[in-house]
């Protein structure tokens, strides 16, 4: 059996095989937010011809299967097929994405009093050459020259002694020797070779960002980033868990973000004629199943309960244990975790945050694919995770998408004619909807009346704007020649159920310690959804605290900050050790208050108007 796809190419379809998984393993990826469970409906697929068994047409409306659209997770060829796939099915993830380099992190280094401290060091060795009357070997030849050095006790990998003999004739027996802290020798180079180079790594859920350093200086010298291709398995941790455990998962999710990595470096060594040898120290900052997966460890521990990973601390292993195709002798340091949900991406962040140092209560909020939250000073610090799920990068919303071109972002509602003007990435046509456009488009349906307090929509309103769809009330954000962009009732309650955990999150993490709100001096948002959030809009839905806007700082990508600070830095190393091993770990689903708190703030902006005076005050004008 054959599958022609429209404008594609033409592939064998793999007998009893689902039709997404078929286009899968010829290289074709949709989304498939929920990992091909027929649950989120994304992976639409248009039959023009052929026959196939259905297995289920999930979220799918009545127009939609009459005009032959398919969920392909759902579908199993029986003849030859001709398909289309439409623009919004289509996983677009081997993109590099271009990200600014503007900010100098190497002040940051210096703000930060880190010092130059990597974790590879190097000396340099000048040894005696052998003669026909001095036969000893050339390895204890280098072992007499570093003992010189005051260098005695190194060890030497096999890996490292295979090129020992012809670097050492090459280079006429003057060395620079490269070396972990903890004496074990990684690279022999020319002595006059006076760059070197590292790489910090944040495996993301959705992205891998990778920093080309220069760690002799601390000079950042490329940036590379792109969507983490473990996305054609599902878009959440829980998905990827899944996949994990089904025959050959962990090993296809391990070599999917380790290529990832090899396929932004690789361009960027050749930019900046680097060889791979050059390379020879790393750090790796991920959640805790991201970090799971990238040494390959089975992560289905972490989301059964007692929730507990196979471990917090990683060993320094090699870059040829991981794969990474560089120096194979390279030290891979990981940024510890604190518990199945709280990981190093969390105490790089703090690290970088610097929160852990201040006499000040900061809180550090970190709201991404899940959303995890820190907080705490220089006495104390404690952490919880929210389980916000993924719905803010467009998981589970009917029309939900990242923050890509044609996504609407921003959203504003005329509260006389309920007709909404849009802000849409790229100034294109909508194709769908981002967090940032969620969550302007929830706080302005609210402020103008559309929906109540409980994100319903109200009843008999003078707009052809609000329609009954199959999952009840939705709103119509775009009218388009081919599809509506649509907001439903279910996507509002999707949204409010994530908001409403993460303000249910920090007020636990809070009555914990004994404290209120008001006690917090600074709030951090970290991750790349914060660059778009509009504050004052996530205010307005109970999603931030109702707090003084000048206490928020946007922080970006800590995570990527604190590998590189770890790089960088033994200092910065040690810190990061010490901020995990002193984070209590609040586990909120067995939480006693946090159901009550979840519950409370299931509404807008929440059930006490008094903790949110300043949308209290605007409710009551308007
Ligand atoms: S419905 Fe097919 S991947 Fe989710």
């Amino acid at each position: 059996m054959e599958i022609r796809i429209v404008n594609g190419k033409t592939i064998k379809a793999a007998p009893k095989e689902s039709l997404y998984k078929t286009l899968k393993d010829n290289g074709i990826y949709l989304v498939a937010s929920c990992g091909g469970k027929g649950l989120c409906g994304k992976c639409r697929v248009r039959r023009l011809e052929g026959d196939a068994r259905v297995e289920s047409s999930g979220k799918l409306k009545k127009e939609e299967i009459d005009s032959n659209i398919l969920l392909a997770c759902m579908t199993f060829p029986e003849s030859d097929m001709v398909i289309e796939i439409p623009e919004e099915s289509k996983l677009v993830i081997g993109d590099k994405i271009a990200i600014s380099k503007s900010k100098d992190i190497r002040n940051f280094l210096h703000s930060v009093e880190a010092g130059l401290e990597p974790a590879v060091r190097r000396v340099y060795l000048e040894i005696t050459p052998p003669t026909i009357d001095d036969h000893a070997s050339d390895l204890e030849r280098l072992k007499l020259a570093l003992s010189e050095k005051g260098l005695a006790g190194m060890r030497f990998p096999h890996g490292f002694l295979l090129g020992l003999a012809s670097s050492l004739r090459t280079l006429n027996w003057k060395i620079n020797l490269d070396y972990t802290e903890d004496l074990s020798a990684v690279a022999i180079v020319p002595a006059d070779k006076i760059d070197r180079y590292g790489l910090a790594i944040d495996i993301g859920t959705t992205t891998v960002v990778v920093y080309l350093v220069n760690y002799s200086d601390g000079r950042l010298v490329d940036v590379g980033m792109t969507y983490n291709s473990q996305m054609r398995f599902g878009d959440d941790v829980i998905t990827r868990i899944v996949h994990a455990t089904e025959g050959g998962g962990l090993d296809e999710l391990r070599t999917t973000v380790v290529n990832d990595i090899n396929v932004i470096l690789s361009p960027m060594m050749e930019r900046h004629d680097i060889n791979s040898n050059e390379i020879d120290s790393v750090v790796i900052s991920g959640n805790t199943t991201m970090s799971q997966l990238f040494w390959g460890f089975d992560p289905s521990s972490i989301r059964e309960e007692p929730y507990v990973p196979t471990l917090n601390s990683y060993p320094v292993w090699s870059a040829g244990n991981a794969g990474i195709k560089i120096h194979p002798q390279a030290p891979v340091y990981t940024v510890p975790c604190v518990g199945s949900y709280v990981g190093g991406d969390i105490v790089a962040g703090v690290l970088a945050s610097r929160l852990h140092l201040n006499p000040e209560i900061s809180l550090f909020m970190d709201i991404g694919t899940n959303g995890e939250i820190a907080v705490g000073n220089n006495e104390w610090l404690m952490t919880a995770a929210c389980s916000a799920g993924p719905c803010f990068e467009g998981s589970g919303i009917r029309h939900g998408m990242r923050a890509t071109e044609g996504a609407v972002e921003s959203v504003k509602i005329d509260p006389v004619t309920f007709e909404p003007a849009l802000g849409v990435i790229g100034d294109s046509v909508p194709t769908g909807i981002c967090g940032s456009g969620m969550i302007d488009a929830i706080s302005e349906l609210f402020f103008s009346g559309v929906i109540d307090q409980r994100g319903k929509f109200m009843k008999d309103l003078k707009t052809d704007r609000i329609i009954s769809g199959d999952e009840g009330p939705e709103y119509i954000l775009y009218r388009g020649e081919i599809k509506d962009i649509v907001l439903t009732e279910v996507d509002i309650e999707n949204v409010m159920r994530a908001k409403a955990a993460i303000y249910a999150g920090v007020s636990v993490l809070l009555k914990e310690v004994g404290l209120s709100l008001d006690i917090v001096d600074r709030i951090y948002i970290a991750g790349g959804f914060g660059n778009y959030l509009n504050v004052d809009k996530a205010i307005m839905i109970g999603m931030l605290p109702d707090l003084p806007k000048e206490k928020f700082s946007f922080i970006g990508n800590t995570s990527i900050a604190g590998a590189y600070l770890c790089l960088m830095s033994a200092k910065m190393r040690k810190e990061a050790e010490e901020i995990a091993g002193r984070m209590t770990y609040v586990e909120l689903s067995v939480s006693r208050g946090f159901m009550d708190e979840y519950m409370s703030a299931l509404f807008l902006p929440h059930t006490d108007m008094n903790l949110f005076p300043t949308v209290r005050d605007l409710y009551k004008k308007n």
